[in-house]
């Protein structure tokens, strides 16, 4: 391994199949698709390419539900299709991230089906059987996380919907099958994984009741048990067998950094582990800098590798959480492209997506979650390259002048301004690999240093809605600036209301 495998210096792009490109006119996108608009993500300059789940599932929870984990569903394509785009993403230089759902399967899976036909099925250890229920509950407005099956008598765990059982991981022959899931997909030549609810896996043995969950809160924001560290060494140690630096990156869906932080093990669990406090983030200063200051505090003292996340398939748009902004969004993407950690960045927020309107009549997710799922605007007339069916939801606003199309050909979208973005990444170590430091500035600004040897590059990003001075030493030049004012010419210290800029050393 080298002093910073790919993975650290890498930007990755969270693909959510569904929404983003279909192929056979059905309404949902699907994997041929994703294929076919694969240059869009090339030309953006990422290195990989995260998956959303894609395998054989009823859709109970939109594929995050699994009935088959070695089988594609048919609403995405087949076996033959995911191969055909692993390789095209290979041929392009784009890794490929599958997500796996090691916490639940679908009632629908084969072992759930057998574990729930009786008391003495040899699988019914595979899930997690009781006779009475405590008081946890289940995420996605399930209410209690406990079902009780009519026919055997006993209430049945899932820490999501009824129709997602938990797995029960303490059983070896759950860890051997699922251990075989992860070999079939990279012995294909995955390139690693996103680890769904990675926190989930270890249970309280005791099955205590938690006052949180009498307080009305889903276990799944905060179970914390030392077993789920012990799955998770057992997944790496598989993963570190096969070559080529394979990566797990897992959503520790923990509001705390110092709690994330240990999901890196001794360098011996995740490589890289979500965390999600920006994500919840709105457009403030304040917030912000806590946020940073605890990631360079609670990961930079363990050397764990940070993550940044502005958006996902689970939360409100980034646009649309800080007020609707462009110029915000716009700021937001000079600060998520040069912290420092690996960046994922979430469909459509190349093209400042804001989250589409969802009425009653076109909810589809129990968890309330459609408005950040909604169909990628490829061309700028409708039904911006959805031919076919009317997509299973609705566009975004503006789905117009956002999209792609209009995106490519015009100089100062968006869609450039991350591609300026990431193409100076790869050019600078420093805002890679470099250390980071925090500069002094106005209470508004957040500004900071990002140095690896002799390169040096200082951000700032002003959160005020009026323009504001921040003085640094020595003589500097705007390299990008969120609002394009300035750029290649010397940084006088001005900063225009709400702009972020790159700077780098006057030459
Ligand atoms: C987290 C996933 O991101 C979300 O979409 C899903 O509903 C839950 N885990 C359960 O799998």
């Amino acid at each position: 391994m080298t002093e910073h495998p790919w993975w650290r210096q890498a930007v990755v792009y969270q693909v959510y199949p569904r929404s983003f490109a279909d192929s056979d006119g059905d309404g949902v996108g699907d994997l041929t698709g994703v294929r076919q608009h694969l240059g869009h993500i090339r030309d953006l300059g990422v290195d990989a390419v995260w998956l959303s789940p894609v395998y054989r599932s009823p859709m109970a929870d939109a594929g995050y539900d699994i009935s088959d984990y070695q089988d594609i569903d048919p609403t995405f394509g087949s076996l033959e299709d995911m191969d055909a785009l692993l390789a095209e993403a290979h041929r392009l230089g784009l890794r490929v991230l599958m997500d796996f759902v090691p916490n639940h399967t679908s009632d629908q899976h084969a072992w759930f089906r057998e574990s729930r036909s009786s008391r003495d099925n040899p699988k019914r250890d595979w899930y997690i059987w009781r006779d009475e229920p405590n008081n946890w509950r289940a995420a996605l407005n399930a209410g209690s996380a406990w079902t009780w099956d009519e026919q055997t008598e006993q209430y049945y765990l899932h820490l999501f919907l009824p129709q997602q059982p938990d797995l029960n991981w303490r059983n070896p022959d759950v860890v051997e099958a699922m251990h075989d899931v992860l070999r079939f997909w990279l012995d294909r030549g995955v390139d690693g994984f996103r680890i769904d609810v990675a926190h989930c896996v270890g249970k309280d043995p005791e099955f205590a009741d938690d006052q949180r969950c009498a307080a009305g809160e889903p276990l799944s924001d905060f179970n914390d048990q030392p077993y789920s560290h012990e799955v998770l060494r057992g997944i790496r140690k598989l993963v570190d067998s096969y070559p080529g630096d394979r990566v797990l990156v897992g959503e520790v869906n923990i509001r705390s950094t110092r709690r994330v932080a240990k999901y890196y093990g001794a360098n011996d669990e995740l490589h890289m582990s979500f965390n999600f406090p920006p994500l919840d983030a709105p457009w403030d200063p304040v917030v912000f800098r806590m946020c940073v200051r605890e990631v360079e505090k609670e990961l930079g003292t363990v050397a764990a590798w940070p993550t940044w996340v502005l958006s996902n398939h689970d939360n409100e748009r980034h646009r649309t959480r800080y007020g609707g902004s462009m110029r915000r969004t716009r700021a937001a993407a000079v600060m998520l492209l040069t912290l420092r950690g690996t960046p994922f960045l979430y469909q459509g927020e190349e093209l400042g997506l804001a989250n589409a309107v969802i009425t009653p009549e076109s909810q589809v997710d129990p968890g309330g979650r459609d408005g950040a799922r909604a169909p990628l605007p490829w061309l700028a007339a409708p039904p911006h390259g959805w031919d076919g069916k009317t997509p299973w939801l609705p566009f975004p606003p503006d789905a117009e002048t956002l999209s792609a199309q209009r995106a490519n050909d015009e100089p100062g979208s968006i869609l450039q301004l991350y591609r300026r973005l990431i193409s100076e990444r790869r050019r600078s170590e420093a805002l890679r690999v470099g250390d980071w430091t925090e500069l002094p500035s106005p209470p508004e600004v957040l500004a900071y240093r990002r140095r690896a040897g002799d390169d040096t590059r200082i951000v700032a990003i002003n959160f005020a809605d009026h323009p504001q001075q921040f003085e640094v030493d020595g003589r500097w030049q705007v390299t990008i600036a969120s609002e394009p004012d300035g750029e290649g010419e010397p940084f006088t210290g001005r900063l225009g209301a709400e702009q972020a800029v790159l700077l780098e050393p006057s030459r």
